[in-house]
């Protein structure tokens, strides 16, 4: 990954060589004067080629990020725009210890996944001391690692090892709510007095004894639990295990803080914020019109991008991020295409933000698994148009994805039915790494993973994906219908245990995995694909060495061509001179198109071996650069 001029290489060889003649000159010439006018005109020359070196290396000797390109745009942008990042989920990543789940060792074990795929950046979930309500976004200590993830040496350990490799550790930062096991909640809950009473969202109950407001969680049910000891209910966006920091308190946003530097200190290379939108709550406490038969409102909203929340935010940005060498990424439901520019670039709080429009795309309501909706592909097209053109109007990044830890495996949310689940895998791979943005891999997705569809509810372990059964169920819906929306949305598909090789539970542990793997294991495993020259893992790793040598797939404007087409999504990548135009065949079917944009262009990737300007194969996807 580390990519240097040959120039670099010139100079310094030629400066190495220089010190080591002078100094055998001073030592063997003392004190005669010619001599020591060779030495002068030597330092002068060695002076000179340091200075070559110095500029050269200033004028972008990129060693952090994965592009050698030489573009100037390219030069002048950040390590973390010119990487892939990738997501771990760590409980399922790699078990070292044979306990079933993943562990910090695992994971330092396996970095070299990541040299060819030319990952940069891998994002951590939460491993931080957790009682697993919610898988680890229960966060009961923010300073040490879960004992069945390892220890803070494991940590450290990692971090360096990564580095060694160019990649730098993600921690994700789960800032709206704490555990309830959390030594600030169970202060807080002793009385309404005490030093941290004000830490988390307490309020009366209404004059019959019931919930401040009728707020359905995130996770389903009310969001307020009623505490006997301060007789007054406290707020859970999510689970009644995961109670709300109140960020109103300069307390809490202090000792936020301290978490955040706590890990930059340790070398981490990033941030993802969880659930962002929602630490600011409104002033006043109203119930909301149902939305459901249960007579609830979704908090969502009600309280998703509160009024007020960017001063905290520019706040946390000023006090801890600044100047730092690191980048943040907000997970920010609720945050449209219309208001990034107060979220990211120039006068953003972030570097870039995951927005939700095209995960969605499906869904209307994210709290009703049952109520779907189709969707075209123009609409797909349009969210990657809106989302680019604002952010780069607003000077920010977007970050690209199609899959993360919360979302079905992209294949069968963005390709679903017929069609060969390879090809899929690999056309949504091309759509992935040429788009404009910093790709976001989530672990599996570079293996071709898709969804599970396990038979009872009983086998999911997620408890959103529970939730939302019976949700359903007291909607009115069949257990069928239920039972087709969780093999539809369920978390768990994206939480499987990694594929390593084809031997017992995939290579992944010795003992019982906490999850099921997935049983087409015997194939779809990172071995096998390495193997296989065309395999999913070796598309990610052709694509990646696509965009260090056409590196106006990193640095080029994005512009969409064909807009209108329900079959095809084509745009084009374009930096100096340079033209990359990109094909995605999104149907079961051979597509055609108009070949007269590419006249002059040759081909520089396909997903087939044989591609035929004009053509694209089911699910095929191609590249051409002019
Ligand atoms: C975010 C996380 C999700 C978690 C929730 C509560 O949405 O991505 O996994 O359950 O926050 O922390
Ligand atoms: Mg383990």
């Amino acid at each position: 990954m580390t990519y240097c001029h040959p120039i670099i290489y010139v100079a310094v060889t030629a400066f190495s060589a220089e010190v080591m003649m002078i100094r055998k000159n001073v030592v063997f010439f003392r004190g005669r004067k010619r001599n020591i006018n060779m030495n002068k005109h030597r330092i002068v020359k060695a002076a000179v080629i340091q200075v070559l070196i110095i500029s050269l290396i200033l004028s972008g000797c990129n060693s952090s990020g994965s592009t050698g390109s030489t573009d100037n745009t390219a030069k002048k942008m950040k390590w973390w725009q010119k990487t892939i990042a990738y997501e771990i989920y760590v409980k399922s990543f790699k078990d070292s210890d044979g306990d079933g789940t993943g562990d910090l060792k695992g994971i330092t074990s396996e970095l070299d996944h990541f040299k060819e795929m030319g990952v940069g950046a891998v994002w951590l979930t939460p491993c931080y001391v957790s009682p697993q309500a919610d898988n680890g976004y229960d966060i009961a200590d923010y300073y040490n690692i879960d004992p069945a993830y390892g220890t803070m040496e494991d940590m450290d350990n990692l971090i360096k090892e990564a580095g060694k490799r160019d990649i730098r550790i993600v921690m994700d930062l789960v800032f709206n709510h704490t555990s309830n096991e959390n030594e600030w909640f169970l202060t807080s809950r002793q009385s309404r007095d005490n030093e941290k009473s004000d830490w988390y969202i307490w309020a009366d109950p209404k004059e019959d004894g019931s919930a401040p407001t009728n707020w359905r969680s995130i996770f389903g049910g009310s969001a307020w639990e009623y505490d006997e000891t301060r007789g007054q209910y406290y707020l859970h966006t999510f689970l009644p295990e995961q109670p709300d920091l109140n960020w109103a308190d300069p307390e809490v946003r202090k000792a936020l803080n301290d978490v955040a530097r706590f890990w930059i200190d340790k070398g981490v290379g990033g941030f993802r914020m969880d659930a962002v939108t929602y630490i600011k709550k409104p002033d006043e406490f109203k119930d909301g019109i149902p939305d459901g038969g249960d007579g609830m409102t979704g908090i969502h909203s009600m309280t998703a991008n509160t009024d007020g929340i960017l001063d905290y935010l520019h706040e946390f940005k000023s006090a801890v991020v600044d100047g730092n060498d690191i980048f943040t990424v907000g997970e920010a439901n609720g945050v449209s295409a219309e208001d990034l520019s107060q979220w990211i670039g120039e006068k953003g709080v972030f570097d870039m933000v995951f927005q939700f429009g095209l995960v969605n795309i499906d869904l209307p309501d994210e709290t009703n698994w049952c109520n779907t909706r189709e969707w075209t592909l123009p609409e797909f097209k349009s969210y990657f148009r809106g989302s680019l053109s604002e952010a780069d109007s607003a000077g920010g990044w977007f970050p690209v994805f199609l899959e993360n830890h919360d979302q079905p495996r992209s294949i069968d949310h963005f390709m679903p039915g017929e069609g060969n689940r390879i090809a899929k895998a690999k056309a949504l791979s091309t759509l992935l790494l040429t788009m404009k943005g910093t790709p976001f891999v989530m672990q599996g997705e570079e293996l071709g993973f898709v969804n599970v569809d396990w038979g009872s509810i009983d086998d999911y372990n997620d408890v959103s994906t529970k939730n939302h059964y019976e949700f359903a169920l007291s909607e009115g819906y069949s257990e069928e219908e239920a039972m087709d929306a969780v093999h539809r949305f369920s978390r768990d598909s994206s939480r499987t245990p990694m594929q390593w090789d084809g031997s017992e539970n995939a290579g992944f542990t010795t003992g019982t995995p906490w999850l099921p793997v997935y049983p087409d294991y015997d194939v779809f495993n990172c071995d096998a694909e390495k193997k296989d020259p065309d395999s999913v893992l070796n598309c990610y790793i052709a694509l990646n060495d696509l965009r260090r040598k056409h590196s106006e797939l990193i640095s080029g404007d994005y512009a969409e061509i064909f807009k209108d087409d329900e079959k095809i999504f084509s745009f084009t990548r374009e930096n100096e001179g340079k033209k990359a135009t990109v094909f995605i065949n999104f149907t079961p079917d051979e597509a055609t198109y108009d070949k007269s944009c590419i006249e002059n262009a040759e081909c520089i990737f396909s997903t087939v071996t044989e591609t035929e300007k004009g053509k694209l194969s089911p699910y095929g996807a191609a590249v051409y650069e002019e």
